[in-house]
């Protein structure tokens, strides 16, 4: 199987777990988040390896605010002291990072540095890695309703105009591959506000394991597992399994 099988272009996964996972081992939440990141380094390589087109990860969500301050700012640190070590590497292996999410709630410093990323690996052609921070699917709905708005009181566009690609074009992600996998660690059966518009047709993958024990051989099972589904997209079987 292993040779035969689709590497799906879009993959996002809903990093869950790292609380647990620490509290499991009486630490701190915020050491969790450490081991979380080693995971990340470890599966963006290996998705870049499998070909992967796109991986969108989520790091925080827009409600993820709402936790203690201490650990808000744990994680809000672990973003910066993430961005300043990787990017160069990531550059080097050709990665393209993108930050989706309202940015502007972040001090001027991170914006500045998710700026100089994103500009510094803009013409990379490899892999292109998204995290998602002070994401929410609602938010992204909004926005891009706020665009589209503006286009109609602009008089560049009329009501009529307004299709479902014409909104898709103005939500995050507009211009990569749809997402084929959702993945989600931790054990939760929900979807917490990741993306929604752009899953309405994506694969739901769940599993137990917490995001700091995720590693290659358990993407490769969530990748066996897509391939075992038949994607109909409303319409009837097709045993044409195209990737
Ligand atoms: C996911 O791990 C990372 C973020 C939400 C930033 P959690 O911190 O939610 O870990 P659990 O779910 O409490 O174990
Ligand atoms: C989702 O996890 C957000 C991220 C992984 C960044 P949460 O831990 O915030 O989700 P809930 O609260 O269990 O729904
Ligand atoms: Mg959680």
């Amino acid at each position: 199987m292993t040779q035969e099988r689709c590497i799906p272009s879009h993959v996002a996964i809903i990093m869950d777990g790292n609380g647990r996972w620490a509290q499991q081992r009486s630490q701190l939440r915020a050491i969790g988040h450490r081991a979380g990141l080693k995971t990340v380094r470890k599966i963006v390589a290996y998705a870049a390896e499998l070909k992967v087109k796109v991986l969108t990860l989520y790091a925080f969500s827009s409600e993820n605010w709402k936790r203690p301050s201490s650990e808000v700012s744990a994680l809000i640190s672990l973003f910066i002291y993430a961005l300043n070590r990787e990017v160069k590497s990531l550059n080097k292996n050709n990665v393209r990072l993108n930050i989706i999410g309202d940015i502007s709630r972040f001090s001027d410093h991170l914006q500045n540095m998710i700026i100089h990323a994103q500009n510094l690996t803009k013409h990379n052609s490899g892999l292109v890695l998204n995290i998602a921070a002070n994401y929410g699917g609602r938010w992204d709905i909004l926005q891009s309703a706020k665009k589209i708005t503006m286009q109609v009181t602009d008089g560049k566009i009329t009501l009529d105009d307004i299709t479902e690609d014409r909104f898709s074009s103005t939500m995050c992600m507009s211009e990569f591959p749809e997402v084929d996998l959702v993945i989600r660690t931790g054990g939760e059966y929900r979807i917490s506000n990741f993306l929604l518009w752009q899953i309405a047709y994506s694969e739901l993958y769940f599993t137990n394991t917490l995001w700091p024990d995720f590693n290659q051989t358990l993407f490769d099972e969530a990748i066996d597992a897509f391939n075992a589904r038949e994607r109909r997209f409303g319409g009837i079987h097709n045993k044409e399994h195209s990737c």
